[in-house]
């Protein structure tokens, strides 16, 4: 449990007050939707199955499991059973994706953790328990030996020109939880393993001296060497950019928390102490810590991913604790009273996400993986979150 004071308590308090009663209004608008992004205050919907490739907007599509997360989260929080079964909507259709299998890859821990794994924890479901083993199975399939990394994205999408089967990026901190679970779950150290072998690929070779972090390291996936670093959804090759940085900080704590090895408490506090001193001075997170005055686009996923991140680590290093703590409630609270939207005729909640500094449609809008990270967070203060990760 987090320490904070009264008047904090009231903040979160009142703040997922106003979440609730917002998504109360959003979850019976959405109905069987599977929500990414709200376009002018209404939600997309990605259910449609007849889309088979990675990057494309379908069934497969990687946030696809964060709806169905922020469901399982107001479920445990309220009690109230209809975000029960609107979670469960999205869980059965995405049993699609396992027949479709081309369009998955490593982010089939953000598909089935908050959806599939999250259902059996809460409830004991069977069936979930069977997707989240089968999604566990397809992500240690992507494990190189050679590199001791898993493989991030597939090759054959349209328009590729180069394979990335050596390719492994920072966000899999966040998938690799799946295989813990599994490991956990079928009392079987093969899963574990994998993810500890990837974690400490991604110490060794993500985090910079500086504490800045690598969203993409290419190895030579024969003999597993590194081959070079890519700039990937940042501004540049070598810049810092953020989201990449909160994967790190809360991933590699939440490595800890299923390993206790200390090498991964060490990397995600040189990734926060990174973090921290480079949030600009409004507290609005920027896509790049390097990007350029102009265009300046922000992140607010980043943001809610890094509250949550330091509120973890708060817990986790007694020496640092203040300053994360003060860290993770000071980013909420910039988010809460500018960049939130919490009228229940609209859909989405956070504004100005950003996907990618260089991308098209991406660019501050709302995702709905922010909003989950944001509601998470706000639980995580309250000491009732669902553990999902
Ligand atoms: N793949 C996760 C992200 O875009 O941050």
């Amino acid at each position: 449990m987090i320490n904070i004071s009264q008047e904090d308590q009231s903040w979160v308090k009142d703040t997922l007050d106003r979440v609730i009663e917002k998504m109360e209004a959003v979850r019976q608008r959405t109905g069987e939707k599977i929500p990414a992004v709200a376009i002018n205050g209404t939600y997309d919907d990605r259910s449609d199955s007849s889309v088979k490739w990675d990057m494309d907007n379908g069934i497969n599509w990687w946030t696809n499991g964060f709806w169905g997360g922020i469901m399982w989260q107001l479920y445990h929080y309220t009690g109230d059973s209809r975000y029960m079964e609107t979670a469960r909507i999205s869980e059965e259709k995405m049993d699609k994706c396992f027949s479709l299998y081309y369009g998955l890859h490593h982010d089939v821990g953000f598909m089935w953790l908050p959806t599939a794994v999250a259902d059996y924890r809460l409830t004991g479901n069977k069936e979930s328990r069977k997707r989240g083993l089968l999604a566990a199975q397809l992500l240690a399939g992507r494990f190189n030996s050679a590199g001791k990394f898993i493989r991030a994205w597939n090759d054959n999408v349209p328009g590729q020109k180069e394979s990335n089967r050596g390719w492994a990026i920072i966000d899999c901190l966040f998938n690799i939880p799946l295989l813990y679970w599994a490991s956990e779950e079928m009392e079987d150290p093969r899963f574990k393993e994998i993810a500890m072998l990837h974690a400490d690929t991604a110490a060794r070779y993500f985090i910079r001296e500086d504490g800045s972090v690598r969203h993409i390291v290419e190895f030579d996936p024969f003999t597993g060497e590194m081959v070079r670093e890519l700039g990937g959804q940042g501004y540049a090759e070598g810049s810092s950019w953020t989201r990449g940085q909160t994967w790190a900080i809360y991933g590699f704590a939440v490595s800890y928390l299923h390993t206790k090895k200390e090498e991964y408490l060490k990397a995600a506090r040189k990734a926060a102490d990174r973090f921290l001193s480079r949030i600009p001075e409004d507290w609005h997170i920027p896509v790049d810590f390097d990007q350029p005055a102009s265009p300046h686009y922000e992140d607010s996923t980043a943001a809610a991913v890094a509250a949550g991140g330091f509120l973890e680590l708060s817990q986790l290093i007694p020496e640092r604790e203040e300053a994360y703590r003060n860290a993770g409630i000071r980013l909420l609270k910039t988010l809460a009273a500018d960049r939130c939207d919490f009228c229940p005729e609209t859909d989405g909640i956070l504004s100005r996400c950003t996907g990618s500094y260089h991308g098209t449609w991406d660019r501050e809008i709302n995702f709905v993986y922010a909003d989950y990270y944001f509601i998470e967070a706000l639980l995580k203060l309250a000491g009732r979150e669902v553990k999902i990760w």
